[in-house]
């Protein structure tokens, strides 16, 4: 069965709470994903494998780490999850960015699949898929499916904002796919938003409504 990791470190913690504030504008939403993104990619990377060169430093040889040459890619769900893209990457810039575009019908809250662009060795990498927000689940789960669908075997699904439900779709669907969280709320409301939540994040970033 997947785990669910929820970040609680206190710089997350802190910026995701400004994030949650209605009163925060377009400009600083946006900084603040951005920043969460990257302090979440230093946790999510912590399992990666390391191997052993050898340096030259100003004053001896050293036996030092490397990262092991680990393919890694990057999958935003469009829209909102590209507010997260460069703040991954600014910690690992040799990622490969892939692309899958969904929206939620808000009459039946199901995912439309509408473009998916992803690296041609969809095999050889270890996939992050990230969103904002994970709701009832069902843009994750679709996602999830559309990357395994093109042969991806491992696959890391990272997000700002949780609700039960969303983490209970993947688990079922997906118990091979491990949840990254910020926070873990309490529920959805009767739209499908979740409470206390951050609201729309599409909307939030790129100041839509
Ligand atoms: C939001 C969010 C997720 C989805 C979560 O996207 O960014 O992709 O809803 O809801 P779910 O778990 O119930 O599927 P939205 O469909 O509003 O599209 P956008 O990113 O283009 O704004
Ligand atoms: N999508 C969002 O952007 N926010 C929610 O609360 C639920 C789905």
């Amino acid at each position: 069965m997947g785990k669910v990791y929820v970040f609680d470190h206190p710089l997350i913690q802190h910026k995701l709470t400004f994030i949650r504030d209605k009163n925060t504008g377009t400009k600083e939403f946006r900084e603040l994903v951005d920043e969460v993104a990257s302090l979440m990619a230093f946790e999510i990377t912590r399992d990666m494998p390391l191997e052993d060169i050898e340096v030259e430093t100003p004053v001896s040889k050293a036996n030092a780490k490397t990262l092991a040459g680990k393919k890694l890619g990057i999958v935003p769900i469009l829209r909102a999850g590209l507010g997260m893209v460069d703040g991954i990457l600014k910690l690992i810039p040799a990622a490969k960015v892939g692309h899958i575009g969904l929206y939620r019908d808000p009459e039946t809250l199901k995912p439309i699949e509408y473009y998916v662009k992803l690296p041609s060795d969809v095999e050889e990498r270890d996939f992050i898929l990230v969103d904002p927000m994970l709701a009832t689940g069902g843009s994750a789960v679709e996602a999830i499916h559309s990357l395994k669908k093109r042969g991806a075997k491992s696959i890391k699904f990272m997000c700002l904002v949780a609700c039960p439900e969303g983490v209970d779709a993947i688990k079922e669907e997906h118990p091979d796919v491990d949840i990254f969280i910020a926070a873990l709320d309490e529920k959805l409301n009767e739209k499908g938003y979740i409470v206390p939540g951050l609201g729309d994040a599409g909307d939030r970033l790129y100041g839509t409504k």
